[in-house]
């Protein structure tokens, strides 16, 4: 049985050998297609990044099963759809998370690579290819290119928060408008970066107190949960039902962060009528 520091070695590897493959598809001009409306855009290098990450991990371990964005399902390594059993591994693989960035000539993008056993998260990286950062995080902790990373908690006016929320297709954008606001008067800064997978990356890393945003993905988020988490701070993830205690990755939601207060927020203006008793749930624990 592989360990979460073996696990987590494999995934930095398979980051990091797709890595001169991006950066040279970077440098030149990029055809976008659209996928499910003109908001979500896809490159050819999406596909071959995936292609390429999932052939490595299949060498390393051939038993293991990829959910990946460029596939969605849960394949087997001869591409089969499959069922994992409770000791297998599933890696999570979004091959370009910011892919709008990267189709633009913006050099915020990266790889994320988690993987999980029985559901539970047991190592993942995030790999920036253009300033060659790789955090990394499995059961001995979070690391910044090999440096300890720590999450802050400092109070909202001191902090900067990362969202994508309010997206195109929240159900009510009057409401989350007014949420985002409350965000944007209370932090001392708000930043959209594109990259949803970096920003929790960058939780991990001190640098953003929070980061929150609905209507994510496992690949979006499997890794970067890890990160935070293993950082010292808190990966919520929910949905209106439920909170996702095992498998935070599977939620559509989610808001990680170090700090009670900052949570507080976030969940305040994702419209959770009950943020304060969420928060103290996770964040008193
Ligand atoms: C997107 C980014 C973005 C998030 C979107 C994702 P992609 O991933 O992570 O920050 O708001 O929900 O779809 O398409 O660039 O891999
Ligand atoms: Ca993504
Ligand atoms: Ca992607």
């Amino acid at each position: 049985m592989y360990t979460s520091h073996e696990l987590a070695r494999i995934a930095a590897d398979a980051a990091r050998q797709v890595g001169p493959y991006l950066i040279e598809a970077f440098s030149r001009p990029r055809t976008v297609e659209l996928k499910a409306d003109f908001h979500d855009v896809v490159t050819v290098h999406d596909k071959e990044s995936q292609r390429r990450i999932a052939d490595f991990l299949f060498a390393e371990t051939p038993e293991s099963f990829i959910v990946g964005e460029e596939s969605s399902r849960m394949l087997t390594c001869d591409g089969r759809p499959g069922t994992p059993g409770e000791g297998d591994v599933v890696w999570y693989v979004d091959p370009i998370d910011g892919t709008s960035n990267f189709a633009s000539g913006f050099d915020h993008w990266c790889v994320s690579i988690a993987a999980a056993r029985g559901g539970a998260l047991t190592a993942g990286v995030v790999y920036q290819p253009t300033t060659n950062t790789l955090y990394l995080a499995d059961d001995a902790g979070a690391l910044r290119n090999g440096q300890p990373m720590r999450v802050l908690d400092a109070p909202v006016e001191d902090g900067m928060i990362a969202t994508e929320f309010p997206s195109a297709r929240v159900p009510d954008p009057e409401e989350a408008a007014r949420g985002f606001t409350r965000v944007v008067a209370a932090a001392r800064s708000v930043r959209r970066t594109g990259s949803t997978a970096l920003a929790l990356a960058e939780v991990a890393a001190g640098h953003f107190l929070a980061a929150f945003n609905v209507g994510t993905h496992p690949w979006d988020v499997a890794a970067g949960a890890l990160l935070v988490e293993r950082a010292g701070g808190r990966y919520l993830g929910f949905d209106d039902a439920s909170v996702y205690r095992r498998d935070p990755q599977n939620a559509p939601n989610f808001v990680a962060t170090g700090s009670r207060q900052a949570a507080l927020l976030a969940l305040s203006a994702v419209g959770r009528a009950d943020a304060k008793a969420l928060a103290a749930g996770v964040w008193d624990a």
